[in-house]
C-alpha cells in the first residue's frame, strides 16, 4: 500500500502535464478504482490534486504540514529515513534520537518535529524551534570510525544544507566554520553533532539539523535580529518543508556514501566552495586567548588553518569565530 503511493507519487513527480488514471493504473498495476482511492487518500494528506478529463492527474502542489506519511513519499533513499518519526512537539529531537539509538535503531533513522520547547544549540545555547517555522531534526548514524573523526560528519552535514540551499534558490549560503550556515551574513541554521563513543569506537551519533525556514522578519527574537535570519527571509518565498527535508535527506544519504568510499578529502572541496571569510582576517577566540588571524581554509581532516600577523599557522579543531 505504502510502496504503491510511493510510486504513484513519483510518477506525477515525474510527468510535466497530466498522467491519466489508465497509464497510472498500469504503471503500477493496479485497478483505476484503486487509482482514484490512492488519490483520495493523497489529498487528505494534503495534497493538492488537479483531475481533468481526458488528461488525467497532476499534482499542483505538496502539503505543506508534513507528517511521517508525507515525508516518505517520494523519498527515494536507500537507507536515511527508512525508519522515521515525526512529532508535532517534542522537548528536543536529539533526545529522542539518544533513546532510540539505546534501544538499537539503525544508521539512518530520523526524528523531525514541528516545534521543539527545549531545542538544544551548541555550547548549552537554546534553540529556538517555533512550530512549523522550521526544520528541527535528528538523525542517527552509526559510523564505523575512530571518536577523532566525528566532526567530519558534522562539516559534512554542513556542505549537504548549503548545497540544498544553493539547489534550491539563487541563495549564496556560506559555512562559517565549523557548521554554522549563513546568508547574507545571518545564520539562518546550525548543527549540533552529539556522540557516544568509547575509546577507540564511536557507538553512536546524533547528528541536530536545525534551520530557520518560513519564519517573517518580525518573528526573529529582538535580540539576535542583527545576526538570524531564515530561508524566507533572505529569498522573499515561502519554502515548502516536506521537499526541502527531502532533498536535505537525498543530498546526504549521496555525501555520506561518498565519505565512506573516499574520506573526509572528498567533502574538503565542498566545504571550501562554501566557506564564509576564507582569505579574510577575522577573530578567533579558543578557550585560551583571542586573536586575530586569517583563514586559510581546512585541512584535510577538517581542522581549521589559521595564519596569525606574524606568519605563524595553527591547526584549530575546536575555536569559535567572529562575525
Ligand atoms: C547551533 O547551536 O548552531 C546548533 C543548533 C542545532 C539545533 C538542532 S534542531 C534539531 C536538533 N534538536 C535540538 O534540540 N537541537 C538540534
Amino acid at each position: 500500500m505504502e510502496s504503491t503511493r510511493k510510486e504513484l507519487i513519483q510518477l506525477l513527480n515525474n510527468v510535466e502535464g497530466h498522467i491519466s488514471g489508465q497509464e497510472l493504473s498500469g504503471q503500477l498495476g493496479i485497478s483505476r478504482t484503486a487509482v482514484w482511492k490512492h488519490m483520495n487518500e493523497l489529498k487528505k494528506d494534503g495534497y493538492e490534486i488537479e483531475a481533468v478529463q481526458r488528461k488525467g492527474y497532476k499534482i499542483l502542489s505538496s502539503p505543506d504540514k508534513i507528517s511521517e506519511n508525507t515525508l516518505r513519499w517520494g523519498l527515494d533513499t536507500k537507507w536515511i529515513g527508512h525508519e522515521l518519526h515525526h512529532y508535532d512537539q517534542v522537548e528536543s529531537t536529539q533526545e529522542i534520537v539518544h533513546q532510540l539509538a539505546k534501544q538499537g535503531k539503525p544508521h539512518g533513522t530520523v526524528v523531525i518535529a514541528d516545534e521543539q520547547v527545549k531545542g538544544k544549540g551548541r555550547m548549552s545555547r537554546n534553540w529556538d524551534s517555533p512550530k512549523g517555522k522550521g526544520i528541527w531534526m535528528s538523525v542517527l548514524l552509526r559510523p564505523n570510525l575512530p571518536p577523532v573523526q566525528a566532526p567530519q560528519i558534522t562539516l559534512l552535514a554542513a556542505t549537504v544544507l548549503a548545497r540544498m540551499i544553493a539547489e534550491r534558490s539563487a541563495l549564496a549560503p556560506q559555512i562559517k566554520w565549523p557548521n554554522d550556515l549563513l546568508i547574507n551574513h545571518k545564520k539562518v541554521s546550525g548543527i549540533l553533532t552529539e556522540m557516544q563513543a568509547e575509546q577507540d569506537t564511536i557507538q553512536y551519533i546524533v547528528l541536530g539539523m536545525g534551520m530557520n525556514v518560513n519564519q517573517e522578519d518580525r518573528e526573529i527574537p529582538a535580540d539576535i535580529k542583527y545576526k538570524a535570519s531564515s530561508l524566507k527571509i533572505e529569498s522573499r518565498q515561502h519554502w515548502n518543508i516536506q521537499q526541502t527535508v527531502q532533498h536535505i535527506l537525498r543530498l546526504f544519504e549521496e555525501t555520506y556514501e561518498r565519505f565512506e568510499a573516499h574520506g573526509f578529502s572528498s567533502i574538503k572541496k565542498d566545504w571550501e566552495h562554501f566557506g564564509y571569510k576564507i582569505g579574510e582576517e577575522v577573530t578567533i577566540s579558543t578557550m585560551k586567548k583571542t586573536w586575530q588571524a586569517t583563514l586559510v581554509g581546512i585541512e584535510p581532516d577538517g581542522a581549521l588553518r589559521a595564519k596569525s600577523k606574524d606568519g605563524e599557522e595553527e591547526k584549530l579543531y575546536s575555536a569559535e569565530i567572529h562575525w
